[in-house]
């Protein structure tokens, strides 16, 4: 696998937590993180299928009959994933052909990237005119009171989860980082992909689940 190109400040966050990741995740979403990966992947059609920021694979088994192709900048998190077809590539530079994709899913990945713009740019050139993108995120409640709560909790809950794996510090960069974005419809709108559903998952609904659909041809 070739390298991805410069690293970026979360490169080498996810390196060091590649090998414990999925169990931490599976604690930290109290079991739920597939269920909400489930939901997101019944929005996207059949076909050739891009997992976007994949990490590990851990989204392998619900895609199904889909041809599925893992990318991911991070080696140590692509190495552990038991997908054939991987790419050592980020996001905002998809190595390929124009509309070479019935559909683009990316899971727990927005907050890391470098430009969301510049993301959904190149997925919107990846995809099929009619194709889907589904986007799993986490953030914080759309309710204020909700939001405060949840941030009060994940400031206390999300340290002491990753000292137990002795990456504190990696796991309040992830506390930190659940107010880094607008919620979803502020997020999505604006860009050449339309949003076309969004849900919300999770404690106080600080999951979210979005839909983008590329133009079909007239
Ligand atoms: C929280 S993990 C999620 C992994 C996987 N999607 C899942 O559902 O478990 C975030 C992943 O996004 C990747 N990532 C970070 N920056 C990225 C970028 N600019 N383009 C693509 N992936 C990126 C990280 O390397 C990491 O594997």
């Amino acid at each position: 696998m070739p390298e991805a190109g410069p690293a970026t400040d979360t490169d080498p966050i996810f390196a060091k937590i590649a090998r414990r990741y999925d169990t931490l995740n599976k604690v930290m979403s109290f079991g739920q993180e597939q269920d909400w990966r489930r939901r997101g992947v019944a929005f996207l059609p059949p076909g050739r299928v891009l997992d976007l920021g994949s990490g590990t694979g851990a989204a392998l088994p619900v895609f199904g009959e889909r041809e599925v192709v893992a990318l991911d900048p991070v080696r140590e998190m692509l190495e552990l994933g038991p997908i054939d077809s991987k790419v050592v590539a980020y996001g905002e530079h998809l190595p390929f052909a124009d509309e070479s994709f019935d559909g683009v899913f990316s899971a727990y990945v927005f907050r890391n990237l470098t430009s969301i713009p510049d993301t959904l740019a190149e997925v919107h050139r990846v995809l099929r005119p009619g194709g889907h993108l589904v986007v799993i995120g986490l953030g914080r409640p759309p309710n204020p009171t909700a939001a405060k709560l949840h941030r009060l909790g994940s400031s206390v809950f999300l340290p002491a989860a990753g000292a137990l794996i002795g990456a504190s510090d990696e796991y309040r960069y992830l506390h930190r980082s659940l107010d880094k974005l607008p919620p979803p419809g502020e997020l999505f709108s604006g860009h050449a992909l339309t949003l076309d559903t969004v849900w919300r998952m999770g404690t106080l609904g600080f999951v979210y689940g979005a839909v983008l659909v590329k133009a079909d041809v007239a």
